[in-house]
């Protein structure tokens, strides 16, 4: 069933009971209502904690030193902000896509459809990266069992002494062929491997503590403030996907009721353990032997700890727990596109849900072959960069959303209201703007090229054959 939503002061909105009224209680959108509490939760801590933490705290410490800790903290903040602005959006419209679809409801479709180029961003491009990341502790893993690793060219993309990066493209084609049977499975698949993931941060945490020398820490910022603020962009990206759990809109039981608490929860677990895990890499080791060192954490272990098997222990872990954030980060997208095509944006094909499972299997494919594509050829730095500008947006715009439904429905219930609002969201905007300016030249120049091809989809497409333009 779809409604006709009006045009208001020239602006094509989808209003909230328009974009509601999509996805009947029966289920009619096409998609199982079958995750609770828990799996919404695992569904987001899925989707962060992963290659970040994992690899990018290698690049990120040597740019603060210990007060990468520090960045860690400030990162999270920044997070925070969003976060409440995500669980009152998601408290309040509770469907699919995300801040695509908050966008939709609030500020229009021409917003949307920017927020929603930039959440391919978030997600495609990030599922991209963190693939990569993947294929840094696979050869680790070859290098701890085999004495070897895979050779140059089928490791790296080109530019970086290689020419195709296959374990990045096998683990994009593994969630691939695991979204492809349906999301009832693949939610208990999740939360189990975040339970485990979890588990092997504290093992790396209880095992680098017995190597804790506070010598270590000091001294804390031995590269000042600008170093601080450098390492605080760099870390950023290992918080992103938090507010996966608000693509699941149509799939959870209770969300209303459920999606706030699942993006505050997961935040929370995520910043505790990440400053955890800084803590006991930081004390364990000097920050300068980090320095470039791709799976860090099992660098830490060997070298701060001695032995082989604790740092196996923990690369065993990372590549499942990497894998889990490709294959939940993954589900993300899809069901943005979904979102999409639904309001008539992107091609019909991407909302069309096949079985008995439900699954937009087109549409798996689809992204699963970009995505497998990107994660190939081109490296892990541009890969995260283009990832956290285009989050750094869409954080922007939902912090926005929810200055503007306050006001134009205030009447619209919340199960989750911002506190001390308009100060929350308007500092998130700050903290994003902060962040992206601290992010290279040519990542802007990636990121307005990007623009620029989705405005000229946006006008050649998705403006004329919109759901409101009918
Ligand atoms: N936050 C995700 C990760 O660290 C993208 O892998």
């Amino acid at each position: 069933m779809t409604t006709t939503p009006p045009a208001r002061n020239g602006l094509r909105l989808g209003p909230v009971e328009a974009l509601l009224a999509q996805q009947a209680p029966d289920g009619s959108s096409g998609l199982r209502r079958s995750m609770g509490l828990w799996q919404l939760t695992a569904l987001s801590i899925g989707a962060t904690l992963g290659t970040g933490i994992f690899v990018i705290l290698g690049e990120a410490a040597p740019l603060a030193g210990p007060a990468v800790i520090l960045s860690f903290v400030l990162a999270a903040v920044t997070a925070l902000f969003s976060a409440l602005s995500y669980a009152e959006l998601a408290g309040s419209i509770p469907v699919a896509g995300s801040s695509y679809s908050y966008a939709y409801a609030t500020m229009g479709e021409a917003v949307a459809w920017v927020c929603g180029w930039c959440l391919m961003l978030e997600y495609g491009v990030s599922v991209s990266a963190v693939a990569v990341g993947w294929g840094a502790y696979i050869d680790d893993l070859a290098r701890a069992a085999f004495g070897s690793t895979l050779p140059e060219a089928l490791a790296n993309p080109p530019g970086e002494g290689g020419v195709v990066n296959v374990p990045a493209v096998v683990v994009v084609l593994l969630a691939m062929a695991l979204l492809l049977r349906g999301t009832r499975e693949s939610a208990r698949v999740n939360a189990v491997v975040v339970v485990l993931k979890v588990a092997v941060l504290l093992f790396f945490c209880a095992v680098a503590f017995t190597a804790f020398r506070a010598g270590n820490l000091a001294p804390f910022a031995p590269l000042g403030v600008a170093g601080i603020t450098a390492a605080t962009s760099q870390v950023f990206f290992s918080y992103i996907g938090f507010d996966a759990a608000s693509t699941a809109g149509e799939e959870a039981r209770d969300p209303r009721r459920d999606l706030p608490r699942a993006i505050m929860l997961s935040l929370v677990v995520v910043t505790a353990v990440y400053c955890l895990v800084a803590l006991a890499a930081l004390g364990a080791l000097p920050w300068r032997e980090l320095d470039g060192s791709e799976a860090a954490l099992a660098d830490v272990l060997s070298r701060a700890v001695g032995g082989t098997w604790p740092a196996v222990v923990l690369s065993v872990g990372a590549v499942i727990a990497i894998a889990s954030v490709v294959f939940t980060v993954f589900y993300g997208q899809t069901r943005i596109l979904f979102a999409m095509s639904r309001d008539g944006l992107v091609p019909r094909v991407f909302s069309r849900v096949s079985g008995r499972q439900g699954v937009p299997v087109a549409n798996v494919l689809i992204c699963g072959a970009v995505i497998a594509v990107l994660a190939g050829v081109v490296p892990l730095g541009e890969l995260a960069n283009a990832t956290s500008i285009g989050t750094l947006f869409a954080f922007a715009l939902v912090n926005a959303g929810v200055l503007v439904l306050r006001r134009a429905r205030p009447d619209l219930p919340r199960t989750f209201r911002t506190p001390l609002f308009p100060l929350t969201p308007v500092l998130g905007i700050a903290f994003c703007g902060l962040l992206l300016f601290g992010l290279r030249g040519t990542t802007w120049l990636v990121f307005a090229a990007w623009m620029l091809v989705g405005a000229a989809v946006y006008v050649f497409y998705g403006r004329r054959r919109s759901v409101l333009a009918r």
